[in-house]
């Protein structure tokens, strides 16, 4: 078997951390729509497992960002007809998987992990094991459907990365060649990293104290516009092409937001508005974000109001994701010579 010979699917998961933000959509959630829509196979995960690598939120809060972020998937337009969406703690073989893959990945390349890096901090002493076995669960998670892509952000790359090496060291050590795809990163256009509002250096995150930075998916109309009239830009106008922004994140951030909304090249935008001053540019990118974003926040709010409904179709779906799963992980077993009599 070689890698070609694996079927075209999509896997990708979001942590239940609560507030998702522009950065989320854009660069996540709005390509798995898209993907979903394109005829791949696509099967999208809430971490949850994931979520308590940092610590816990408390069992209504576990609860309650699960459901918020479920209804942000369907309110952004993910149909769970089309795609497999479900919890990753229904499907028991992402543990099983990720023990196996804790034994095949090296604790050198572990290591090298920025990710464990930034969020243990300092005192790394006093972090979890999972956090820092994370990246081998998170291979788990890919591998588990013999996924050969993954949508993510540019900040997942080495993840990826450390996945690709686990299947081969996997494939290799138990002489399975191509039983794991490597999967591709799939980080594509100009929402990879859509930075903060507040200061164009530092990437939009729902761990930034300032409110100010993020647009929220929640957010309604009126917060929208306030945070993009409230941007931080600097006092000239913008230039005439994408080169003049060099050396200007806050201003190229804006006009990436806006190419992505609009769906246009960066260049289309500049083509259109370069020149502008930002008391022109900015309302008229708080009239797109409102366009765009508004109406997810209120199909949330409808969707949440109805739990039993987002615990139904998680259910269904760890049902479906269990049953592509479950023969992985008896193959893999059965790869490495653990008895079962099923
Ligand atoms: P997280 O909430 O950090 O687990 O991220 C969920 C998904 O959103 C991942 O695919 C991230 O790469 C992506 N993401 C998070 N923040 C940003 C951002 N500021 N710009 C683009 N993508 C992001
Ligand atoms: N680590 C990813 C993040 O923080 C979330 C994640 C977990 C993931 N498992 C995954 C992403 C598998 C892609 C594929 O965003």
């Amino acid at each position: 078997m070689t890698e070609a010979t694996h079927t075209r699917r999509v896997f990708s998961g979001v942590q239940p951390t609560g507030d998702l933000h522009l950065g989320n959509y854009l660069g996540a959630v709005k390509r798995f729509v898209e993907m979903q829509n394109d005829d791949w196979e696509a099967i999208y995960c809430i971490v949850d497992l994931h979520a308590i690598t940092a610590g816990w939120a408390g069992r209504e809060g576990m609860r309650s960002a699960t459901r918020e972020l479920t209804a942000a998937f369907l309110a952004c337009g993910l149909d769970p007809d089309k795609s497999v969406l479900f919890n990753q703690s229904q499907v028991a073989a992402h543990s099983q998987l990720g023990w196996i893959f804790s034994c095949t990945a090296r604790m050198g390349w572990m290591n090298r992990m920025t990710q464990f890096k930034d969020k243990a901090g300092k005192n790394a002493e006093r972090a979890s094991l999972g956090l820092y076995a994370y990246p081998a669960l998170q291979a788990a998670d890919i591998l588990l459907y013999h996924a050969t892509h993954v949508p993510v952000g540019e900040d997942q790359r080495q993840h990826i990365e450390l996945a690709r090496d686990i299947a081969t060291k996997f494939n290799l050590d138990f002489g399975a060649e191509g039983f794991f795809p490597l999967p591709e990163p799939l980080i594509e256009g100009v929402a990879t990293r859509v930075m903060s509002l507040r200061d164009g250096s530092k990437k939009m995150s729902k761990s930034d104290p300032s409110d100010q930075s993020r647009l929220n998916l929640t957010d309604d109309a009126d917060a929208i516009a306030k945070k993009i009239r409230k941007a931080k830009t600097d006092p000239e106008p913008l230039s005439s092409d994408l080169e003049g922004l060099e050396g200007r994140p806050e201003a190229l951030n804006l006009v990436n937001i806006y190419a992505a909304l609009a769906e246009v090249s960066p260049d289309a935008v500049m083509a259109e508005h370069g020149g502008a001053s930002f008391s022109t540019f900015k309302p008229m990118l708080a009239d797109l974000a409102v366009a765009r974003l508004a109406h997810i926040g209120d199909e949330m709010r409808r969707i949440l109001a109805e739990p039993a409904e987002i615990d139904r179709i998680l259910g269904k779906g760890a049902d479906k994701a269990a049953a592509i799963a479950d023969p992985i992980l008896e193959k893999t077993h059965d790869i490495m010579g653990f008895v079962s009599s099923r």
